[in-house]
């Protein structure tokens, strides 16, 4: 499956961006997704879409016993390895789709905004629930609903070239959107906030947490970041399974 990380122009782009360059303090959902971890010491820790692999060194140095950090993108396994190596840590290109899931293995699978780039997510759901342990804990982050329902995923601007409103558009059509990003097309999947928390429910999860994060104040001065402010990007949810 084509993944955008891979393209060059995309990859080059994305390394510019606060949280690729300053790790998880530069992330705008940190300071709302770090209180939901577990515990993490002698624990095992499944990463799907783990990019730079910022969550695998962040659950190594909570004293995890073992992480695997999964991502389709050799770019991104190639950065991981890099930048956040760790004895605990293996790193493996695999799509979040194709990975085994063997039972009961992990005590929390955490995947930090990748699950809008898969289709099939109740599948994911059933998957992640067979992997964990009894009890473990499947944290993640995606884009939100709204932020992804719409057609091009961007505002509406007045003839000024300020954002005026952000449309929601076809809300209720899940599926494939073709997006602009860093200055590429980038294809998302768009899933109601009924699919993805009754997804859960339906799938023997109970919910611990639901956040729709806001960037915290003080980086209101990072460029863009104020729009954050004005429509939900970021949908946290903690999840146990029963
Ligand atoms: C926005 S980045 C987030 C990376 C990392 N989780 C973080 O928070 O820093 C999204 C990541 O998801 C990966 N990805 C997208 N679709 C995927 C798939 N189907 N299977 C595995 N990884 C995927 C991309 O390669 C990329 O590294």
């Amino acid at each position: 499956m084509k993944n955008e990380y891979d393209n060059e122009k995309f990859f080059e782009e994305y390394g510019k961006m606060p949280r690729s360059r300053d790790g998880l303090s530069a992330a705008g959902e940190w300071h709302r997704l770090k209180p939901l971890f577990p515990s993490l010491r002698e624990k095992t820790v499944l990463d799907l879409g783990c990019g730079y692999g910022w969550h695998c060194a962040f659950a190594a140095k909570q004293g995890a016993a073992g992480v695997l950090g999964l991502d389709s993108s050799i770019k991104m396994i190639e950065e991981a390895k890099k930048r956040n190596a760790g004895k605990q840590i293996e790193y493996r290109v695999c799509e979040i789709e194709e990975y085994e899931y063997p039972e009961c293995m992990w005590d929390c699978v955490v995947s930090n905004l990748a699950l809008h780039y898969i289709e099939d997510i109740e599948k994911i759901f059933q998957m992640v629930h067979r992997t964990l342990k009894p009890k473990g804990v499947f944290l993640f982050n995606m884009e939100h609903p709204v932020f992804t329902a719409g057609v091009g995923q961007d505002w509406i601007y007045t003839e000024a070239g300020e954002p005026q409103y952000w449309p929601v558009d076809r809300y209720f059509i899940p599926g494939e959107r073709n997006t602009r990003f860093l200055g590429c097309s980038v294809v998302k999947q768009h899933h109601t906030l009924t699919q993805i928390l009754m997804g859960l429910l339906n799938n023997g999860f109970a919910l611990e947490a639901v956040v729709e994060a806001e960037p915290p104040e003080e980086m209101m001065d990072v460029p863009g970041m104020k729009d954050e402010l004005r429509r939900p990007m970021m949908l946290l949810v903690k999840a146990i399974k029963k």
